[in-house]
Parts: C-alpha cells; sequence; structure tokens
C-alpha cells in the first residue's frame, strides 16, 4: 500500500485523474467507478481534459461498483443515472462501454452473477477508483463481509443510510438493500485508488490503512492487494500515526515510478 498524503481535495482529484489519465492513454482498458461525493473532483478534472486536452474514453469500458436494489436506473439517484449525470456523459465512452447493476433485477444473485461475467468477459478492471464509507466500507461492502466475497445483495448499515441520506428526499427514501461488487471482486482489479478527503473519514482511514486486516473494517482488505494506491487530504489523514514515514518516502520515490 502506498498512502500519499496531499494538502487538498483538489490535490487528491489531480492526482487521481492524473493516473486514470495515464491509464487510459495507454490504449484499451477497464475502469471501475465509484459514485458518492467523493470521485466527483476527479471526474470533473477528466471532464476537463477531455474538454480541453484531447483525453478521450472512446477505448475503454467502465464497471460501477454498486446499484441500490428497488430504485429503476432512470431514478435520479440511482447510481446508473449518478454517473452517466457525473461522469460518463460529459465525456466520449462507446454506446454499451458502461456497464452496470440493475437494481431492479428480478433474481438479484443472477444479476450478480451475469455481471462477475461481465467483467471477467472484459479482461478483468486495470484500475479501479473507490470511496471509503465512514464505516470503513468500500463498494458496499458493510462491516462483516467476507474479505472473499463476490458481488451480491448485501443490506446497508443505518450509518451509511444516514451517511447517504443527504442524497435523497427523506432519510427514509434510502434504500436497505444494494447490489456491490465484493471484496474478492473488487481485490482483483490491477490496481487501486482509494481515495479520501475530510475529517469525517480520518477515522475509518487509519483502521483501513493501519489496523489489522479485519472484516469489521471492510477496507482493511486492501492491505492483502498488490498495487493499491491511497490518496488522502491532510484531514482524512489526521488520525494516521505514520503520516511522516508516508511522507517522506513518497516525497523521495523516483518519478519514473508511477503511481
Ligand atoms: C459508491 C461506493 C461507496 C462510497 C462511499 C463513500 O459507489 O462504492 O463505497 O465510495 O460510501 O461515499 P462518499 O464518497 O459519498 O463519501
Amino acid at each position: 500500500m502506498e498512502i500519499i498524503i496531499l494538502p487538498t481535495p483538489a490535490d487528491v482529484a489531480r492526482t487521481a485523474a492524473d493516473a486514470i489519465e495515464e491509464q487510459v492513454r495507454r490504449g484499451p482498458c477497464v475502469l471501475g467507478l465509484a459514485t458518492g461525493s467523493t470521485p466527483l473532483g476527479t471526474y470533473q478534472e477528466l471532464i476537463e481534459r477531455h474538454r480541453t486536452g484531447g483525453l478521450s474514453f472512446a477505448q475503454a469500458h467502465a464497471f460501477l461498483l454498486d446499484e441500490y436494489v428497488g430504485l429503476p436506473s432512470a431514478h435520479p439517484q440511482s447510481y446508473h443515472s449518478v454517473i452517466r449525470d457525473e461522469f460518463t456523459a460529459s465525456v466520449d465512452f462507446g454506446a454499451d462501454a458502461v456497464h452496470g447493476l440493475d437494481g431492479m433485477a428480478e433474481d438479484p444473485q443472477a444479476e450478480a452473477e451475469q455481471y462477475e461475467a461481465r467483467i471477467a468477459g472484459a479482461g478483468g478492471v486495470d484500475l479501479q477508483i473507490l470511496g471509503i464509507g465512514t464505516d470503513g466500507h468500500v463498494g458496499f461492502n458493510e462491516p462483516m463481509s467476507s474479505l472473499g466475497s463476490r458481488t451480491r445483495i448485501k443490506t446497508l448499515t443505518r450509518q451509511t443510510r444516514q451517511d447517504n441520506a443527504r442524497f435523497f428526499d427523506s432519510p427514509n427514501d434510502v434504500p436497505d438493500h444494494v447490489l456491490t461488487q465484493g471484496l474478492g471482486t473488487i481485490r482483483e482489479a490491477r490496481h487501486l485508488l482509494l481515495l479520501a478527503m475530510g475529517e469525517a473519514k480520518a477515522e475509518a482511514i487509519a483502521a483501513a490503512v493501519e489496523g489489522p486486516v479485519a472484516a469489521i473494517c471492510p477496507a482493511s482488505a486492501l492491505q492483502l492487494h498488490p498495487h493499491v494506491s491511497v490518496l488522502v487530504d491532510e484531514a482524512a489523514a489526521s488520525l494516521l500515526a505514520h503520516r511522516d514515514y508516508y511522507t517522506d518516502t513518497f516525497g523521495r520515490k523516483p518519478a519514473w515510478q508511477g503511481l
């Protein structure tokens, strides 16, 4: 795991966009996209680079991490709609290149299994963008999710439903259930980019990065992955015990190594 502490959320967004741009410019690739507030600055950066810097996503495919169960894809808060409105409709992904889970599937388990097959059929995810929940979830793998879990239905914790209530008219409108890629699925992506900004994420980041690998903090499973870049702003890094070490080693890293 490489922990990179950056001064501001804008620096996190730019650094994440740099890594994604490098991946996309290398040729056909598969991106894993997260929703929520965290990656919005990164998506804005990428849209800007598409508009002014010729960055094209025409050869890329994208897979969403998760989806609310019970929201039709046209619902403004379905992750299908959110990712289209916040990112993919503003760049040049090909028709049918952006894949998501169907939250209205009659058989959620069959939908989950088909999604796994679609990811595998695309050759797996090259670069996965991740946010983190205040309870340590990644995707919607809530505490006690199996570290080897695959895509499946999960029940959201009260805390996550409260955290996400800001996107809905009423807290009661936040669905109880989601379909999410599992921790085992996420860990198969070749490079993971975990982003976190703000004090509210500091505890979860400290547990994920410096705590034991334990199902109670699902993001700690990322410690088992061979290539994870954790991009955090000062506030999200504020509870890390080894901040000086991370900053010192990143500062002396050879530039050619990239992320
Ligand atoms: C969203 C997702 C979630 C969010 C997490 C943080 O696709 O997978 O894990 O990344 O809930 O949400 P925000 O970024 O809104 O704080």
